[in-house]
C-alpha cells in the first residue's frame, strides 16, 4: 500500500494538498502525456491501438515517464483513459483515429443489463501493473497521480457513443428517464469507487477526478448528476484509504466550486481556463487548495499573451495552497519549448 519511494516531505504537491502553500509553486500540466511529444507520437505508433497503449504496462509506464524525464513535473499522471471503466464493465469502446472515443450507445434499461453490475477489476490489473512499475521509477520528488472520469462526463460517453456538443442525449435522457440515470451513475460511483482504491493500493499517492462535462448541467441537475456522485466516490475512497488524497476538476464548475470547498469534497479544486483566478479564489476558504488554469491556448501562442496568463495565476495564488497547472488539457499542437517556457516562469519566480 506504499507509494513511490520517498515520502510527503519530499513531494511538493502532498504537501500542497495538505493545505500548506509552496513556493514556487509545484507543478504538472493535464494530459502532460500526449501528442505534442515526439517520443509520445513514437511510442504510440510502436503500440497499435490507443486502447493497446494504456493496456500494455510496459509502454504506458513508459508514455508516463516521458514527459516527466524531459520536464521534471512534480507528478506524474497514470496514462489510462477514462473510458477503460466502460470498457472493463462491458460496452465495446474503440478510440477513431483524428475523431476520437467510440462507444456502443447505451440508451435503455436492457442495455444496461447487459453490462457488468459490479466492476470485474481484474479486467484493470494491466493499469495496476502500470502503477507497481512507476512507483519505483519515479524519482522521489514526484506525486503519482491516477485518476477516474466523473460519472456524469463517462456516462454521457457511455449513452452518446461519442463526444457530443453539450451532451445532449445524456442530458435529454437525464429529463426523460431520471430512474435509467439513476441506475447508470450509480453503478459508475460504485465502480470508479473501487477502481480509485485499487489504484491508491498499486502506488497512487493521489488521485483526480474528471469532470470534463461539468457546464452541460443545469443547476437543477448538477448537484444529482455531478456533485453527489463526486461526493460519494471521494468520501468512499477516503473511508477506505484515508491517505489517500483527492484532487476534483469540474469544467465549467465555477458557480459550483465553493460548494464543494464548503463540504470537503476534496483536497484541491481545479479551476478551469474560463475562470480569474482572484475572483475565484475570493469564493473559496483560504485553506483550501487549488489548481490551475492557465489557458492551453495561453501556451500554444506562447509569448506575451503566455507570461501574462503565467504571472495572472502567479499573482493571485501567492501564499495560498496551489498547484500550478493549465485550465484544461494540454493540446497537440503546443510546442515543447513553450512548456519549459513556462516551467521556468513557475520555478523562477521570485518571493
Ligand atoms: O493526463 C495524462 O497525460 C494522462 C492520460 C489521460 C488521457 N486521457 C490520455 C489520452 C487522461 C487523464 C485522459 C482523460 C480523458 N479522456 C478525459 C478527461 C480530461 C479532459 O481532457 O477533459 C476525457 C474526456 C477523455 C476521453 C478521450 N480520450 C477523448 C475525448 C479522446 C480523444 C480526443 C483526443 O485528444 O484525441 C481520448 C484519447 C486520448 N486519451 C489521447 C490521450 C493521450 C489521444 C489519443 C491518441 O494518442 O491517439
Amino acid at each position: 500500500m506504499e507509494g513511490p519511494v520517498g515520502d510527503r516531505s519530499t513531494k511538493k504537491i502532498l504537501q500542497v494538498l495538505d493545505g500548506e502553500p509552496v513556493w514556487p509553486l509545484p507543478i504538472w500540466v493535464m494530459r502532460q502525456a500526449g501528442r505534442y511529444l515526439p517520443e509520445y507520437r513514437e511510442t504510440r505508433a510502436k503500440a497499435g491501438s490507443f486502447l493497446d497503449l494504456c493496456y500494455t504496462p510496459q509502454l504506458a509506464a513508459e508514455v508516463t515517464l516521458q514527459p516527466i524525464r524531459r520536464f521534471n513535473f512534480d507528478a506524474a499522471i497514470l496514462f489510462s483513459d477514462i473510458l477503460v471503466i466502460p470498457h472493463a464493465l462491458g460496452q465495446n469502446v474503440s478510440f477513431v483515429e483524428n475523431e476520437g472515443p467510440k462507444l456502443e450507445p447505451i440508451v435503455e434499461q436492457t442495455d444496461l443489463n447487459r453490462i457488468a453490475e459490479e466492476l470485474p477489476i481484474e479486467r484493470l490489473d494491466p493499469v495496476f501493473e502500470t502503477l507497481d512499475r512507476l512507483k519505483t521509477a519515479l524519482p522521489k520528488e514526484t506525486t503519482l497521480l491516477g485518476f477516474c472520469g466523473a460519472p456524469w462526463t463517462v456516462a454521457s460517453y457511455m449513452i452518446a457513443g461519442k463526444g457530443t456538443p453539450d451532451q445532449a442525449p445524456a442530458r435529454l435522457k437525464a429529463y426523460r428517464d431520471p430512474a435509467f440515470m439513476e441506475a447508470l451513475i450509480d453503478r459508475l460511483v460504485r465502480a470508479s469507487t473501487a477502481y480509485l482504491i485499487r489504484q491508491i493500493d498499486a502506488g497512487a499517492e493521489a488521485v483526480q477526478i474528471f469532470e470534463s462535462f461539468g457546464s452541460a448541467l443545469p443547476p437543477a441537475l448538477f448537484e444529482r448528476l455531478s456533485l453527489d456522485p463526486i461526493r460519494r466516490i471521494v468520501s468512499g475512497l477516503k473511508a477506505a484509504r484515508p491517505q489517500a488524497r483527492a484532487i476534483v476538476f469540474v469544467r465549467g464548475g465555477g458557480t459550483h466550486l465553493a460548494k464543494f470547498a464548503d463540504e470537503g469534497i476534496g483536497d484541491a479544486l481545479a479551476l478551469d481556463w474560463t475562470l480569474d483566478p482572484a475572483s475565484a479564489l475570493t469564493n473559496l476558504p483560504a485553506n483550501v487548495a487549488t489548481q490551475g488554469n492557465l489557458d492551453p491556448l495561453a501556451l500554444v501562442a506562447g509569448g506575451k499573451p503566455m507570461t501574462a496568463g503565467i504571472d495572472r495565476i502567479l499573482n493571485a495564488v501567492r501564499g495560498r495552497p496551489h498547484i500550478f497547472n493549465l485550465g484544461h488539457g494540454i493540446v497537440p499542437e503546443t510546442p515543447v519549448d513553450h512548456v519549459q517556457q513556462m516551467i521556468d516562469r513557475v520555478r523562477g519566480a521570485g518571493v
